[in-house]
């Protein structure tokens, strides 16, 4: 197989084919349906995006015998013709060698004939930013006021080097980089056809590698191919592109996370000893923290992440062990070291010691997370690193600036314990939620009651307005029955007025109020006193803002 063979052989033919320009090949199918098509159009945009391969179907649908039509047929002469570039009305024309004047003088005399077979005569012209500025001014009358026979098409990667006359008589269409997911899915269906054996990860690196260029990618997978011949592995794509292995990457991050220090050095090393780019790796592995961050934000990536289907399983199994502040600083952190390491005279040195402060950073813990931990009464170690193997002693994280500023003490004073319920004591309280439990909104006018008296025989009570004496009173032979269920022995009851019971005792729902009130002072003092708590603030010279409580309160 030889270059460029893929990259021909794959010529978008339909504006369907066409990759991840949709915004452009709709645009182009709705006009030429509704018989709008502009006279002159600029494709601009990146090398190897499909520019060509657009004015090339364009000038097909215009011209196709079944048409014209947004889906040329690629079988009739025409459709075939274009395709080879033998069209005698469709003309290709370098604008990087034929420059002069001369050559836009012979193509306007050739303007004014009608095409000789074709409906439309199509102008391409590639590179169009390179024709000299006389060429362009004699361009610009036709462009003003073109016969209806003829189409131009102008392409160009440097669209900021066309004079604004031009421009302004074009409708322009901006193609853009190829998303690497998509690049992968169509080298993916490439393989498929070509029986070329060649895993995920290898068409990945290849897609990643070919920087939003769809030509760039093929002609990338041509090379390997030419290399290894139909089956491809994943070192034979590391060595012909001269990239990074992927699994370094990873290794790298692995040992940072792990507090592995001498696995940081011993990665240097291999990276080194491989001839490697230092600064390259460095920008894979601020990459590759960029994407764990994102994975961690959007609980997955969601499409926002360059990888396999398996590194991407890889980055969520590391997030789930690290906070989202972890993973800020790391990236905060590795962004600072890499600026240092371009200044620096020996970025080897300077990566390492970079990887070795990265994985001495402490683990930052989120705020919420605390008080989620220390609501579910969960004492929580110093560090937590579930899927990571026991750090020993000596290889303890010295303390820093980064250290965490964990709450966390053996006894945590947000942990209320629970009161040990008594199966022999028959409460008013206990009655209320069992009546609640069965009966909610029964339940919930108790509550706000007022507990007048209560007997062996009878209990008063007073609801708090009309409308909850009344429930009360119709209720009062379920309210029976409940008793006995709860008591053991049926009591009557007696609804008062309220004022009566004026100054009497608090309802329920009162005495709840005034606990939690009670309990959030209490845990806010506890807060402030908190050794933890005065230790930070004189490390950061930080003040109190705000001590929230778990709002949750539980009886
Ligand atoms: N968007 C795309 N979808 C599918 N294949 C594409 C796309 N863009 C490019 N290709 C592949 O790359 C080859 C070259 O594309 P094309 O000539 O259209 O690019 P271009 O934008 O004109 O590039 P240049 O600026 O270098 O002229 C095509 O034959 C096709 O195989
Ligand atoms: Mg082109
Ligand atoms: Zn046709």
């Amino acid at each position: 197989m030889s270059y460029l063979v893929l990259a021909r052989k794959w010529r978008p033919g339909n504006f369907d084919d066409i990759v991840g320009q949709e915004h452009v090949t709709r645009t182009l199918k709705n006009a030429i349906e509704a018989e709008r098509v502009a006279h002159a159009y600029l494709f601009t945009g990146a090398r190897g995006v499909g520019k060509t391969s657009a004015a090339r179907i364009l000038a097909k649908a215009l011209n196709c015998e079944k048409g014209p039509t947004t889906d040329p047929c690629n079988e009739c002469t025409h459709c075939r013709e274009i395709a080879k570039g033998s069209c005698v009305d469709v003309h290709e024309i370098d604008g990087a060698s034929n420059t002069s004047v001369d050559d836009i003088r012979d193509l306007k005399e050739g303007i004014n004939y009608l095409p000789s077979t074709c409906r439309k005569k199509v102008y391409i012209i590639d590179e169009v930013h390179m024709l000299s500025t006389n060429a362009f001014n004699a361009l610009l009358k036709t462009l003003e006021e073109p016969p209806s026979h003829v189409i131009f098409i102008f392409a160009t990667t440097e669209p900021h080097k066309i004079p604004g006359t031009i421009l302004s008589r074009c409708q322009r269409f901006d193609f853009k980089r190829i998303p690497v997911k998509l690049i992968f899915e169509q080298l993916k269906t490439i393989a498929g056809k070509e029986n070329i054996g060649i895993t995920e990860k290898g068409l990945m690196l290849i897609a990643r590698e070919a920087d939003g260029g769809m030509r760039d990618a093929q002609s990338l997978l041509d090379q390997v191919v030419s290399f290894s011949g139909d089956t491809i592995t994943d070192s034979d794509i590391i060595d012909v592109l001269g990239i990074i292995d992927r699994t370094l990457i990873h290794d790298a991050v692995s040992a940072v996370i792990e507090k592995n220090s001498p696995a940081c050095l011993e990665i240097v090393e291999r990276l080194f000893l491989y001839g490697w780019d230092i600064k390259e790796f460095g920008k894979e592995l601020l990459e590759y923290f960029r994407d764990l961050a994102v994975v961690k934000a959007t609980e997955g990536g969601n499409g926002l992440v360059n990888a396999t289907d398996d590194e991407l399983e890889t980055m969520k199994r590391i997030v789930l062990s690290l906070g989202a502040a972890d993973l800020h600083l790391y990236f905060d952190v590795m962004s600072r070291g890499m600026e240092d390491m371009a200044r620096s005279l020996h970025p080897k040195i300077a990566l390492e010691m970079l990887l070795l402060k990265l994985s001495t950073l402490g683990s930052l813990r989120n705020i919420d997370e605390l008080i989620d931990m220390a609501r579910k009464g969960r004492s929580f170690p110093e560090k937590e690193e579930p899927h990571l193997p026991p750090m020993k002693a000596e290889e303890q994280a010295p303390q820093t600036v980064h250290q965490p500023v964990s709450l966390a003490e053996p006894e945590t004073p947000y942990v209320r314990e629970e009161e040990p319920h008594k199966e022999s004591e028959k409460t008013w309280k206990g009655f209320v939620d069992f009546v609640t439990n069965k009966k909610a909104v029964l339940g919930s006018i108790l509550q706000r009651a007022h507990l007048v008296s209560f007997g062996d025989d009878e209990i008063a009570i007073a609801p708090d307005n009309d409308f909850s004496r009344e429930k009360v009173s119709d209720e009062e032979p379920q309210l029976k029955e409940l008793s006995a269920l709860y008591f053991g022995k049926e009591k009557t009851f007696k609804v008062n007025k309220l004022d009566t019971a004026a100054g009497e005792l608090n309802s329920l729902h009162e005495d709840k109020k005034k606990r939690e009130s009670d309990h959030s002072r209490k845990l806010k003092k506890e807060a402030m006193e908190h050794p933890r708590v005065i230790e930070a603030l004189d490390i950061f010279k930080g003040e109190i803002k705000e001590i929230r409580t778990d709002l949750s309160f539980n009886e």
